[in-house]
């Protein structure tokens, strides 16, 4: 039928096209990018606060933007000097600024939301180890099985730093009901979606997140039954 012998050629022509662009990829990588056409190859990367990644080729070669559009007037042509500013953050951002005066979810996608374009999750969990030890997170389960995004937690759950929860509840006192200051602390955190109807519920698998890690070393298991005095193993 007509279809298929359309859709023949078009395999054909898809076949013919991967090759020769796999020839081209291999062969002249580094000449298919004209650095001073669209700007530095190597992605900008800012690692303080948190971790950030600018690339100019998105911006210049795919985005079709010109380098006045943001040299000199919204970035000076030197790596380092927006961070030096002293205000290169998402509050400035979202006040118009740096990133801001373009990602404002009219000329590029807002920067509310879309974290994960820039910012990257942590590979390795993240082991919580006050007041109790051994609490796992692990982003990697969350983002696949969880089919979460970044937004999720980091609009409103969780700051975007490792320790924040930590350092919110270290001031934080345990008065009353032992049961009902759990419960409370649970359902700030975690239990936002740990509450037995979008995730497994916190008050029945305590051990699946207060858990040692498997190969930690560190950890002495965050069953506080099995934890042995003067069993620590650095
Ligand atoms: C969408 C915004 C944007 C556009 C468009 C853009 N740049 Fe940049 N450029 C940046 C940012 C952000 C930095 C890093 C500035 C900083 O760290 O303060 C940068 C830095 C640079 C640097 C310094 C790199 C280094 O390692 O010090 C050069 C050179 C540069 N750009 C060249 C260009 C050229 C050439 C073009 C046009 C082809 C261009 N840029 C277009 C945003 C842009
Ligand atoms: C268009 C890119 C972009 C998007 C989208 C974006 N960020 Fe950022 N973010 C940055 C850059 C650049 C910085 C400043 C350098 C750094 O610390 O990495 C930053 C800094 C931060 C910081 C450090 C402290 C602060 O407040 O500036 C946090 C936390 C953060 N982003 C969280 C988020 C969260 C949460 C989202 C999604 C709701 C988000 N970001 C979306 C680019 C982006
Ligand atoms: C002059 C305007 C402008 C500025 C300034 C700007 N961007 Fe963009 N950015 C764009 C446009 C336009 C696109 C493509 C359209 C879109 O994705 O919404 C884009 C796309 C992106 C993407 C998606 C790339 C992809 O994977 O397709 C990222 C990530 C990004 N920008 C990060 C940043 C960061 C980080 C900064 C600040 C350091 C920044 N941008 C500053 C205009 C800008
Ligand atoms: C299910 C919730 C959840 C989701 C979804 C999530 N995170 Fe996180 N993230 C956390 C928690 C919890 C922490 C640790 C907070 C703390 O220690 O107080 C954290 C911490 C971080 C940190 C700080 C790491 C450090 O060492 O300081 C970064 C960066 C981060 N997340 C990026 C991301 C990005 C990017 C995405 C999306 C691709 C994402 N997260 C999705 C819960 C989440
Ligand atoms: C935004 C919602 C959300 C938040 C907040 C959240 N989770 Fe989850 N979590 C999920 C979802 C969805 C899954 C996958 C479905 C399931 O296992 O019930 C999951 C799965 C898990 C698993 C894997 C369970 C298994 O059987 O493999 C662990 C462990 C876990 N979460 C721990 C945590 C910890 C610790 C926190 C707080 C630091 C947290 N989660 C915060 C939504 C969330
Ligand atoms: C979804 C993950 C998760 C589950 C399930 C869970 N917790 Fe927690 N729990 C946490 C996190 C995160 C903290 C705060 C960080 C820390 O203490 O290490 C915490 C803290 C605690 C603390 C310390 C509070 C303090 O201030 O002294 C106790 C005790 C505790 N949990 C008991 C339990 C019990 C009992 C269960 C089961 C009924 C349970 N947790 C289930 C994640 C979880």
């Amino acid at each position: 039928m007509n279809t298929n012998k359309a859709s023949t050629i078009n395999l054909l022509a898809l076949a013919a096209f991967l090759a020769t662009s796999l020839l081209a990829n291999t062969s002249m990588a580094a000449e298919t990018y004209d650095a001073d056409k669209y700007g530095p190859q190597e992605p900008i990367v800012w690692t303080t606060p948190t971790k950030s990644t600018f690339t100019h080729k998105t911006h210049t070669m795919d985005a079709g933007l010109a380098c006045d559009s943001c040299h000199e007037k919204i970035f000076a042509m030197e790596r380092g000097s927006a961070e030096k500013a002293g205000d290169f953050s998402m509050k400035s951002f979202k006040e118009g600024k740096y990133c801001g005066s373009c990602h404002d979810g009219s000329t590029a996608f807002n920067t509310t939301t879309q974290c994960g374009s820039c910012h990257s999750a942590p590979e390795t969990p993240i082991i919580f180890t006050a007041p109790v030890k051994a609490v796992s997170f692990e982003h990697s389960i969350h983002l696949k099985k969880g089919g979460l995004t970044c937004e999720a937690c980091h609009k409103e759950v969780f700051a975007m730093k490792k320790g924040s929860v930590e350092e919110a509840e270290k001031t934080g006192t345990h008065q009353g009901d032992k049961r009902e200051y759990l419960e409370k602390l649970h359902n700030k955190y975690c239990g936002t979606c740990h509450n037995a109807s979008q995730a497994f519920g916190y008050l029945t698998r305590c051990t699946v997140c207060h858990i040692g890690v498997k190969g930690n070393n560190a950890l002495q298991g965050g069953d506080q039954k099995k934890q042995k005095h003067g069993d620590s193993k650095h």
